[in-house]
């Protein structure tokens, strides 16, 4: 038997032995997730799974995890390397520059939906691939842009009614304030060098603010009583963060400023932010972001600012599970047709065309089986009723309507059959 590979998923629509991994549950995040854009002014982009893998050394940042340790590289057929999205802001520029964007109007708001691919050790709430959501906002270094994006994440959320969430933030400055601020960080870590992990020696010489995304437990013991970046800002860079802040006072959001926050991409600048869930430690954060100021320019764009976030589908909906968040199953049949008879299978099934073509959602059963083996599939369905046509009926003219919900039943006369059902359905409908 062929096996998926480790760390992927199927999304499927039964069994329901993982909730998670249910359609009608990635459908009904979706739909959330269209509704919020419109309400935020943002117009959906889309952008291939895999780049050229330059793009993503670049864009992403040779020295983080992401783009060293986790691309999904591979040869085309040319001998030219790409490799798998690994998130979605870099793609985006890319696309935002060669599809010449700037151009068309000052402030762009663009989001996405979709799979992007890490190779890491799989775990739960880490996957090989999974499915972020993700806007940008590009053209604007007021930091009103940075608020307002961090109130749609938190207002999706709220939408999803998802609690117990806390908004971490952090100012890493401008280049300036990090050339500073790396100066005292390798003072203070050169006479922990011998004790630190292989991975944060090396990363004290290529970008020594990666050594914060550490997992090794004696790193992080050692980084606690780092110099934080706060105290490093340029005098533009620390007003900037102080007007956000106020900002956020004046929106009436709740944040908490972690200084040891610098999030695991290299295009950040000044703000970064992330959402984590207090009632879990390791795969907490849900979702995250940050203003990138030079990253367009940087891949060959123009000298744009911008702001964003991402957060992981697979979080959310196991957060939804795990606080017992009712999700409406959406996929319901409004009417199953049962023929109990040769005769009754081509009037069936004629039926169930003719509610199809009005936009009515139909089953209907194309051969004569047991009456309890289509009212058990018509309860799989979530069908609200249940159309029988037997011999007696069909000699009559008249079908048999039976309400699944209530088990009341009344004939139709065949001549009124379409449009009683009709009725019915656009009645419920309009509920
Ligand atoms: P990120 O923090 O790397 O940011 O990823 C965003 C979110 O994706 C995370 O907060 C997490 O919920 C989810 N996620 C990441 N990796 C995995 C994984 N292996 N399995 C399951 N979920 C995962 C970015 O990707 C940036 N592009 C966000 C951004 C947009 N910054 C500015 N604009």
């Amino acid at each position: 038997m062929f096996q998926i590979p480790k760390g992927l998923f199927d999304i499927i629509p039964y069994p329901e032995n993982e909730m998670w991994k249910v359609s009608y549950i990635w459908q009904y995040i979706e739909e959330v997730l269209k509704k919020i854009t419109l309400d935020y002014n943002y117009l959906e982009i889309r952008t291939p799974i895999f780049e050229k893998t330059p793009l993503f050394l670049r864009g992403v940042g040779e020295s983080s995890d992401i783009a060293s340790k986790e691309l999904y590289t591979f040869n085309d057929k040319a001998n030219r390397s790409m490799s798998l999205r690994p998130e979605g802001t870099a793609p985006v520029m890319r696309a935002f520059i060669e599809n010449k964007m700037a151009y068309d109007r000052k402030i762009h708001k663009l989001f996405y939906i979709g799979p992007m691919f890490r190779y890491d050790r799989p775990q739960k709430g880490r996957y090989r691939q999974h499915h972020q959501f993700g806007i940008e906002c590009i053209g604007s270094n007021d930091h009103k842009y940075d608020a307002e994006v961090i109130d749609m994440l938190l207002e999706l959320f709220n939408r999803l009614k998802i609690k117990n969430l806390k908004l971490l933030i952090n100012s890493i400055g401008d280049l300036e304030s990090r050339d500073n601020y790396k100066k005292a960080l390798i003072d203070f870590l050169k006479p922990n060098f011998e004790s630190l992990s292989k991975d944060s020696k090396e990363r004290l010489s290529t970008n020594p603010l990666r050594i914060f995304d550490s997992k090794d437990p004696k790193d992080k013991e050692i980084i606690k009583k780092a110099p934080i970046i706060l105290d490093y800002l340029t005098k533009e860079s620390k007003s900037r963060f102080e007007n956000l802040l106020s900002t956020l006072d004046i929106l009436k959001i709740k944040y908490e400023v972690d200084p040891k926050l610098v999030r695991g991409l290299d295009y950040y600048d000044d703000t970064v932010f992330e959402i984590i869930r207090e009632d879990l430690g390791a795969q907490n954060s849900l979702g995250g972001g940050g203003r990138y100021n030079k990253l367009l320019k940087s891949l060959e764009g123009e000298d744009l600012p911008g702001i964003g976030f991402a957060c992981g589908i697979e979080r959310l909906i196991q957060t939804m599970l795990d606080q017992e968040i009712d999700i409406e199953n959406k996929n319901v049949i409004f009417l199953h047709i049962i023929p109990l008879c040769e005769k009754g299978i081509d009037f069936s099934f004629l039926l169930a065309k003719e509610l199809r073509h009005h936009k009515i959602s139909v089953e209907c059963e194309k051969e004569v089986r047991k009456i309890q083996k289509s009212l058990s599939l018509a309860n799989k369905l979530k069908a609200k009723y249940a159309l029988i046509i037997g011999d007696n009926e069909m000699n009559e003219k008249k079908a048999l309507l039976k309400n699944l919900q209530t088990r009341e039943q009344k004939e139709i006369p065949f001549d009124k059959l379409k449009l009683h059902l009709r009725d019915l359905y656009y009645k419920i409908k309009g509920k």
